[in-house]
């Protein structure tokens, strides 16, 4: 009888601790830095009362994010600075110190950097001087690229290589800093922009493709290492967004977004728990089947869509 009820007191001491810790644990997943929380989430996670005064206190400390955000002097940046400046605090680097300015004098929270990518001691000081001016950084958005249209039939090295240097040694150079800082609080959250160009060698994309295939392949690699140490990683992959990347195109771009929208998406996606977060669904889904198709029908496929003709 005392086994019987001592087991039964220890069954159920097992399932308060089991069920406090799932509480915390559902707490703590929620608490990680994946897009705006609002007081309402708060309380639904935690239970907290949101009466007002705490709720101010709340709104600050889990509001108030530290968003590092590069490429933000135009297109989906810019746009990413516009919708997270009323909730965030935001670093944004990219090179035209006036676009930023501008920026700064539209959007509150805004800290500019002036500073190139394919910097590494440039990008080192932007994040020394990004956790010194607004704290340590919560969420990463490695954005910044360019797109030039190459013609695959005359390559030019150089073009090749600054689309490596900016699009994928970009990147890098900005997760030196981040990730060390990152591993050492053993959390934070990192989104890289690829793009749905990444998932296949598409026409006219051999100079930018390749760079974001491999980005792609780089986040799943450092998926391995940073998220044991509490660090979300996650892909953004967006279809055609009007930009100034994307002005130069002299085809239709089917489901075309604004930047607006982009960036809409994107902070909806970082608040998901999805690795690759793509958009629009219109658009990728068919993307995606095309990811699938055996090489000679996705050859001739992309061809005829695209009007690439075989030469005579
Ligand atoms: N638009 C699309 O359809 C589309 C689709 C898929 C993926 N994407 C990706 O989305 C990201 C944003 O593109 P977007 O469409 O918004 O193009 P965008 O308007 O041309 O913006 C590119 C941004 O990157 C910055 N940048 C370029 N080179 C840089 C460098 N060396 N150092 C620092 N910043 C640099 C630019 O700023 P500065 O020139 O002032 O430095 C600019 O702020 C890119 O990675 C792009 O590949 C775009």
């Amino acid at each position: 009888m005392r086994i019987f009820v001592s087991n039964g007191l220890y069954q159920m001491v097992i399932i308060w601790v089991f069920w406090q810790t799932s509480k915390f644990t559902h707490f703590k997943k929620r608490d990680m830095p994946t897009g705006i929380l609002t007081a309402e989430h708060i309380h639904h996670t935690t239970g907290l009362s949101t009466c007002r005064s705490f709720r101010t206190n709340l709104q600050w400390k889990y509001v108030m994010r530290h968003y590092f955000i590069t490429g933000v002097s135009s297109g989906i940046g810019a746009a990413l600075v516009s919708a997270l400046s009323p909730h965030a605090k935001i670093t944004g680097v990219a090179r035209r110190r006036d676009r930023l300015d501008a920026l700064a004098k539209e959007n509150d929270n805004f800290h500019p950097i002036a500073a190139d990518v394919t910097d590494p001691k440039a990008m080192q000081s932007a994040v020394n001087d990004a956790i010194k001016t607004s704290g340590s950084i919560d969420v990463a958005i490695l954005n910044a690229g360019i797109y030039t249209p190459q013609d695959g039939s005359k390559i030019e090295p150089a073009v090749f290589q600054q689309h490596m240097d900016v699009n994928y040694m970009g990147v890098i150079n900005a997760l030196a800093p981040i990730v060390a800082d990152m591993t050492d609080k053993k959390q934070g959250h990192i989104a890289i922009t690829s793009s749905v160009a990444g998932w296949r060698g598409l026409p006219k994309s051999a100079a930018y493709g390749p760079t974001k295939a491999a980005l792609i392949s780089l986040a799943e690699s450092l998926y391995f290492d940073l998220f044991p140490k509490g660090i979300k990683l996650q892909v953004i992959c967006p279809g055609f967004v009007e930009s100034e990347a994307t002005a130069i195109n002299d085809f239709e771009m089917p489901d075309l977004l604004t930047s607006k929208q982009a960036a809409t998406h994107i902070l909806n996606g970082l608040e998901g728990d999805d690795f690759i977060v793509d958009f629009p669904k219109s658009f990728t889904r068919k993307m995606k089947f095309l990811k699938y198709l055996p090489d000679r029908l996705f050859f001739k496929f992309v061809a005829r869509q695209t009007g690439y003709k075989k030469q005579s």
